[in-house]
């Protein structure tokens, strides 16, 4: 019987699913019903220090529907968490006397300020929470104060807080990436550099979800008008996909051993397994669980088991990165491919090294021709 129980920074978890950070981790109330319905740990909803300056508005959500009705794209332009960080840290303490064996992480976000990061760490860790989320990410409203995703932009200063941290924090910490950058292994190697014991990634896509055709205002409009938000949900899992692949190569070839959450629009133990295999040794949950409820963890783990059945794994590390190898260049692509028409059709190819140019081209388009 295969097993989903698994440790990762220390950490010991009894199934790879954890709640993203978001609404599905906004106060100790939802956060006990996820430890209940037996998620394997929870993210809580991002914290700063300075609640008051965290100002929301309505409506903050649009989606975007399948011809079914089913939504498979949800933008957003919610903040941070808007509740006093001092309810939070009562919270966090209640949580861990509740769930002592919960793996409950904090999610941080701070401006520009190493006392800043200092304190609230500390302040997280005397709470009891067990490790730490760092939101370089959120695509919205923070990066006007320098903050989320115009930090997690900007590798040299990515490098210098993730460095703050570790010389702060007792606990491990994963730094949250954002996609909306070209390259996400530049950012991600900075944090590394910087000492963080992993990432996870990855954050919400900047997005205009679209335009309402009666009153010509972009959606979701305020008073009128709207900004660009957060897109999530399982239209962004390639993309996500992606970029889990390009940090997981990165990983292990210049950071062997260092940690890596996926996540973005999972939503079952299958989309769970397409991530590990791409390299990740745990999965976040964050639109799916306010689609589907608390619940949907018990048909993911079952899923995720009966995936490892079929092929016989006993443990998450017999396929973490599995399909990694399996990535190649274009031109590596239509070699192999070449190559394997002209043994099907009997014909011989010329060898690697006499490959080259627009002799190349010419014959594999005879080739594929037969
Ligand atoms: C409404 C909403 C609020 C979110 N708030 C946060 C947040 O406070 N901190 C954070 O790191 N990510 C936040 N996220 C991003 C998610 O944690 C996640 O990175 C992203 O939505 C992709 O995963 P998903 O498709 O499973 O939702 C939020 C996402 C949504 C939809």
């Amino acid at each position: 019987m295969p097993t989903l129980a698994t440790t990762v920074d220390g950490l010991s978890l009894p199934n790879p699913f954890i709640i993203g950070s978001g609404p599905p981790g906004t106060n100790l109330n939802v956060i006990s019903k996820a430890f209940k319905e037996g998620w394997g740990a929870v993210i809580a909803k991002t914290v700063s220090l300075d609640a008051s300056k965290v100002v929301n508005v309505s409506p903050r959500y649009a989606k975007l529907l399948a011809n079914s009705g089913e939504v498979i794209g949800w933008e957003n332009i919610e903040l941070i968490s808007d509740r006093p960080f001092k309810i939070w840290e009562e919270e966090f303490k209640k949580c861990k006397d509740q769930f002592p064996t919960g793996v409950l992480i904090a999610s941080v976000m701070e401006e520009y300020r190493k006392d800043a990061w200092i304190e609230i760490i500390q302040r997280c860790e005397a709470a009891g929470v067990d490790g730490f989320e760092l939101n370089f990410s959120c695509p919205h409203g923070l990066p006007e104060r320098k903050m989320g995703a115009a930090m997690g932009q900007d590798p040299e200063i990515l490098e210098e807080v993730c460095g703050w941290v570790k010389a702060a924090a007792t606990k491990p910490f994963w730094a949250k990436m954002t996609p909306n950058i070209t390259h996400i292994e530049d950012p991600s190697r900075a944090a590394l550099r910087g000492g963080a014991t992993g990432l996870s990634g990855i954050n919400t896509i900047r997005s205009v979800m679209g335009v309402n055709l009666d009153t010509l205002r972009p959606e979701p409009t305020v008073e009128g008008y709207t900004t660009p938000g957060g897109y999530s949900s399982r239209a962004v899992k390639p993309i996500a996909l992606r970029m889990v692949m390009e940090i997981a190569t990165m990983i292990r070839s210049e950071f062997p051993g260092r940690s890596l959450s996926g996540l973005g629009g999972i939503e079952s133990g299958r989309d769970a397994a397409e991530f590990i295999l791409l390299g990740a040794d745990t999965v976040q949950v964050c639109t799916g669980v306010m689609k589907f409820g608390y619940e949907c963890v018990k048909p993911m783990t079952e899923e995720l088991l009966a995936f490892m059945a079929k092929h016989n794994f006993a443990t998450l590390a017999d396929f973490k990165g599995k399909s990694l190898d399996y990535f190649t260049t274009h031109a590596d692509l239509v070699k192999r491919q070449t190559a394997r028409k002209a043994a099907a059709s009997g014909k011989s190819v010329k060898n690697d090294a006499e490959w080259k140019g627009d002799e190349f081209v010419k014959q594999s388009d005879a080739l594929a021709r037969g």
